[in-house]
């Protein structure tokens, strides 16, 4: 797991649940809003796992099988990580102020852009608008995990460990 996690930092409490609720409730729960609350979903997660299409479903009140039907029907959602390793930066307005710029730029200069994968399959970048951990700001989720306050030399060790050049 990845080795650029502060020890002086407290357990980090995810919230991608609390913000994907708060989505569905924003739209009354209605079916209608499926796609916009499979985008957020994709966006605080990094793709669509059954356990999130269920969940959804269930919320939403519609068939899981019309649920993965829109899922795997538009290019734009992804069942599956695409790369080994997956990050997705926040670039909401906390984590903008504290340098989450500076961290896609190490990710596009070494890895892929924002939306993509790296040539060699070793990461999936994706940027999302809050993670709910503002506090922590900047943060990144890697691999299903947040990682509090990374910095560009934090990022480059870790992507410097799992051999990207
Ligand atoms: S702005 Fe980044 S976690 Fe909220």
């Amino acid at each position: 797991m990845p080795v650029v996690t502060k020890p002086d930092v407290p357990a980090v409490k995810d919230n991608r649940e609390r913000f994907l609720e708060r989505a569905m409730s924003r739209h009354h729960y209605s079916g209608d809003a499926l796609i916009e609350v499979l985008h957020t979903a994709q966006e605080l997660y990094g793709f669509l796992t059954p356990a999130l299409l269920k969940t959804i479903a269930r919320k939403l009140r519609l068939p899981p099988s019309r649920v993965l039907g829109v899922a795997t029907f538009y290019h734009f959602f992804s069942l599956e990580p695409k790369g080994e390793h997956s990050m997705i930066v926040c670039t909401g307005t906390a984590c903008y102020v504290a340098g989450a710029q500076g961290l896609m730029r190490v990710l596009e200069h070494r890895c892929a852009k924002a939306g993509s994968t790296s040539p060699d399959g070793k990461m999936s970048v994706q940027a999302a608008r809050c993670i709910g951990s503002c506090g922590l700001a900047p943060a990144v989720i890697y691999d299903g995990k947040i990682l509090p306050r990374l910095t560009p030399d934090q990022l480059n060790a870790e992507l410097d460990r799992i051999g990207v050049k």
